[in-house]
């Protein structure tokens, strides 16, 4: 259409809502379908932030904030970096913004000039690439192979660096393959980067708290303090807290960044949601014992999943070390046919023929910038992942 404007053909919509969308439509309509689509956790929020919500409510905390966050929730945000990673900020170098996503864009839109690069490793989160074409920028992916755990290398690193890249972005465990960088990892990749002072680090940190042991979860500027001055650790209470639908995510960083980023949201949004921050308040300052309960879930839940579709035939799960998806091969697959004779040449025919023949909904691997594969997310009961995974194995055994 003539009307809109050309900046909307260089990005996509995003496939993962796509996706949780179509299993909507069919279940609503009918069919059997499983979600195994949407990002979000499917454990409730819990009661004691609830709770503060309503009391904001009643409090009449119900009108505009400061535009990047309420003084207390800020301070409850620096608190939070010094008694998880170990990081000093003021309030003064945090910004709160409506979910991880906004301080995302927000942070792009504040920094990038036509033509500055952002080096992106793939698989990746699918709104990394189009919140960069939007701002102007131009994405870099870097490979994250299977072969190499979904991870990429301090080579791959540098050789991806030009005079033009203006920010790595960073994000362990990954959307959509929960991989997790050691601190030795991270330390080789933050290595590279002290050898090159115009790259700036921003870092998702949204799956914090969903790591599981042995594995440890570390932050860049934790790691390399040098780094500090030029990194933007970004967060959210999300998906650690089931908090999707209140839309409250955080970064702090250099103070310069942060003020430009609070420009950015006054001229858009103004304040995220006054009661949202109050939630998140009790959120961060809160019991905490709730998580670590909540892990123990996802890990029997991610072993099930990995263990069956391990198990189906041709496919290759590896062991993620954090969030809640598994990000499983299908190059087993490719060039096989579908009794509907339906040939599957890509990871998209196979997420649409499962979902059409099994009422599974996953998403395909080339939205995540990697294929062929597709995302599993494991955010949901048992019952409904055994019977998810059951029918997945039926469906890769069915194909010739
Ligand atoms: C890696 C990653 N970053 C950021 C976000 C955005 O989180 P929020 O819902 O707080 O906007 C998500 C949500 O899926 C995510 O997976």
């Amino acid at each position: 259409m003539a009307f809109l404007a050309d900046s909307l053909a260089r990005v996509k919509p995003s496939a993962t809502i796509a996706v949780t969308t179509k299993a909507a439509e069919l279940k609503a309509a009918g069919k059997d379908v499983i979600g195994l689509g949407a990002g979000e956790p499917d454990f409730d929020t819990p009661d004691s932030i609830k709770d503060a919500a309503k009391r904001a409510i009643d409090e009449g905390k119900t009108k505009y904030t400061p535009v990047d966050g309420i003084l207390a929730l800020k301070q409850a945000i620096c608190d939070k970096f010094k008694r998880e990673n170990s990081l000093t900020y003021t309030p003064a170098q945090v910004s709160v913004g409506t979910g991880g996503k906004q301080i995302l864009y927000n942070a792009f839109m504040a920094t990038l000039n036509p033509g500055d690069e952002v080096i992106i490793p793939a698989p990746y989160w699918v709104s990394y690439p189009d919140m960069v074409l939007l701002a102007g920028g131009e994405p870099v992916a870097v490979e994250a192979a299977i072969e190499s755990a979904f991870k990429i290398t301090p080579a791959q690193l540098e050789a991806a660096i030009t005079p033009k890249t203006k920010w790595f972005i960073f994000n362990s465990p990954s959307n959509p393959t929960g991989a997790g960088y050691t601190r030795d990892e991270l330390k080789a990749l933050t290595e590279v980067l002290m050898r090159h002072p115009h790259v700036w680090v921003m870092t998702d940190d949204m799956y914090e708290h969903l790591a599981y042991a042995p594995f440890v979860f570390c932050t860049p500027a934790e790691v390399e303090p040098g780094l500090y001055d030029r990194t933007l650790t970004c967060n959210g209470v999300s998906k650690a807290y089931a908090m999707t639908g209140w839309r409250i995510g955080y970064a702090a960083g250099p103070a310069a960044l942060i003020k430009a980023m609070g420009k950015i949201q006054s001229q858009s949004t103004s304040n995220p949601c006054s009661v949202s921050q109050y939630a998140a308040l009790a959120a961060l300052t809160g019991p905490q014992d709730f998580l670590a309960e909540r892990l123990a879930h996802f890990r029997r839940r991610r072993d099930l999943v990995v263990g069956m579709l391990n198990a189906a035939e041709g496919l290759e799960c590896p062991l993620p070390e954090g969030a809640f998806y598994v990000y499983p091969s299908i190059k087993g697959l490719v060039g096989k046919t579908a009794p509907s004779g339906k040939l599957i040449a890509t990871d998209e025919d196979f997420a649409s023929e499962l979902l059409e023949v099994e009422g599974v909904a996953v998403v395909h691997g080339a939205a995540f910038g990697a294929s062929p594969a597709f995302r599993v997310s494991y955010a949901t009961s048992d019952e409904a992942l055994t019977e998810a995974c059951t029918r997945i194995q039926r469906f890769c055994a069915s194909l010739v």
